[in-house]
């Protein structure tokens, strides 16, 4: 009854309504068995499910799996993949893999922190364009490799990367989408 509650009290700071995106969180957490062994299935889940795990979500879950608040907020902050804030409209995530760092990843780090203001892991103050970092996806003959909104690319320099990411928050066609037109 009490989950139950929590369940109605978390939905209603979602526009007053059920959100069918806690109830995605819910049926995860019983398909697991309530298992607390399953925290991080379940943080992914939310995590795909709102974008960001935000302190109520975090709550929400610590009651339904019977956890301490710190200790799911504990495990969600050691993974670096888990996000706490909302999404930027607009991202670069760059590997940092060893064949990408030989090949300037470091360099194009630097240059969007110069350029935008921003670390791996940190969103621009307007939340428009935020900047992470990730392990070798496997793509290592294009290094650097990185992703910029959703989009894979190989053999970037600092300088085109700073140009493609100026375009996309200017809403113009990037170089690729140019020579395919
Ligand atoms: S090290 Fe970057 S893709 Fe492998």
């Amino acid at each position: 009854m009490l989950v139950a509650k929590e369940h109605a009290d978390y939905a209603q700071a979602f526009q007053g309504e059920d959100d069918p995106r806690l109830d995605e969180v819910s049926r995860a957490v019983k398909r697991f068995g309530y298992q607390q062994d399953a925290l991080i299935e379940v943080l992914h889940i939310a995590q795909h499910a709102f974008g960001y795990l935000d302190e109520k979500l975090l709550t929400y879950i610590a009651r339904q799996m019977k956890l301490p608040l710190g200790w799911v907020y504990g495990v969600a902050s050691f993974y670096n993949f888990f996000s706490f804030k909302p999404p930027a409209a607009h991202n670069c995530v760059v590997c940092t893999g060893t064949a990408c760092y030989v090949e300037g990843a470091q360099e194009i780090l630097q240059a969007l922190e110069a350029e935008f203001g921003v670390k791996p892991g940190q969103t621009t103050a307007d939340g428009r364009f935020s900047v992470t970092d990730f392990r070798c996806p496997g793509s290592c003959g294009l290094a650097p490799v990185l992703v910029v909104d959703g989009e894979l690319l190989g053999r970037e320099t600092a300088a085109s990367v700073i140009a493609r990411i100026h375009a996309q928050l200017a809403g113009e066609p990037t170089p690729s989408q140019e020579t395919s037109a």
